[in-house]
């Protein structure tokens, strides 16, 4: 069954954007996926087709209407599937988050431009707000298509034999290993010995050491809840100077 995909924006012709192209592109050929993008303006007010007003309260920018949302989501036939609004104000997305939309039929992605949704039709709508980083887009159509390739890719037939699914990064809540391929020197810098000498026991351990260690130096949190999770103690806060050299 297809995995689909609704967009509700005022940008359409960014969808599928770069989704178009490579493993997602190819995979939408097939009918793997699908994505829809419908005008918000379609259900705008008046003769100007208006979408936004000013904020109560006063202050910069200009809101979304919730009559306009509210019509454009109902408009949708949901069909079970989750109603997401990127925003820089929801909670931040993980890979449990992805693996739950993925194994859902699909998506509808709600995309605010201006400075955002009116908040009620948040409320009435059961919308989830996700934030895809602690920066600022101009817009949620670039973080619903980020929401979406990291979906996509989760696909049964995606990813073909190119994931191993169970070694990438936070599958274990750990960054990954570093990789290496050809040549083995290269411009004064070699690969990893261990990683030449066949012994697929050492090679794991160093592999695990370095997730362990590029996961303390980069993320703390990441690595205190690692420990948490295997019952080790967390030490105290970790020191990103206690070996500067050691990660770039
Ligand atoms: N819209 C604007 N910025 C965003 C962010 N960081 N995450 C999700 N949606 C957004």
């Amino acid at each position: 069954m297809t995995w689909r995909a609704t967009a509700l924006t005022l940008f359409p012709d960014m969808f599928p954007g770069p989704l178009g192209q490579s493993l997602a592109g190819r995979a939408l050929e097939q009918g793997l996926w699908s994505v829809e993008a419908r005008n918000l303006r379609t259900y705008g007010i008046g003769r100007h087709r208006v979408v936004d007003d000013t904020p109560f309260g006063g202050g910069a920018g200009m809101v979304m209407r919730p009559d306009v949302v509210s019509a454009a989501i109902r408009d949708v036939g949901r069909e079970g599937r989750p109603l997401v609004y990127p925003t820089p104000r929801g909670r931040p997305l993980r890979q449990d988050d992805v693996r739950r939309y993925a194994g859902g039929p699909g998506l509808v992605l709600l995309c605010g431009r201006y400075e955002g949704v009116d908040e009620r039709v948040l409320e009435a709508e059961q919308v989830e707000q996700v934030s895809i980083g602690d920066y600022i887009l101009s817009g949620g159509e670039m973080a619903a298509l980020v929401l979406l390739d990291s979906c996509v890719r989760l696909i049964p037939g995606v990813m073909g034999s190119e994931a191993s699914g169970t070694e990438e990064s936070f599958s274990d809540g750990l960054l990954e290993y570093p990789h290496y391929t050809k040549p083995a020197s290269w411009e004064g810098r070699d690969v990893p010995d261990i990683l030449l000498s066949g012994h697929h026991a050492a090679i794991a351990g160093w592999r695990q050491t370095e997730s362990e260690t590029a996961t303390r130096m980069r993320r703390p949190d990441l690595w205190a809840a690692h420990l948490a999770r295997t019952g080790q103690d967390t030490g105290g806060p970790v020191s990103l100077a206690a070996d500067p050299e050691r990660l770039h």
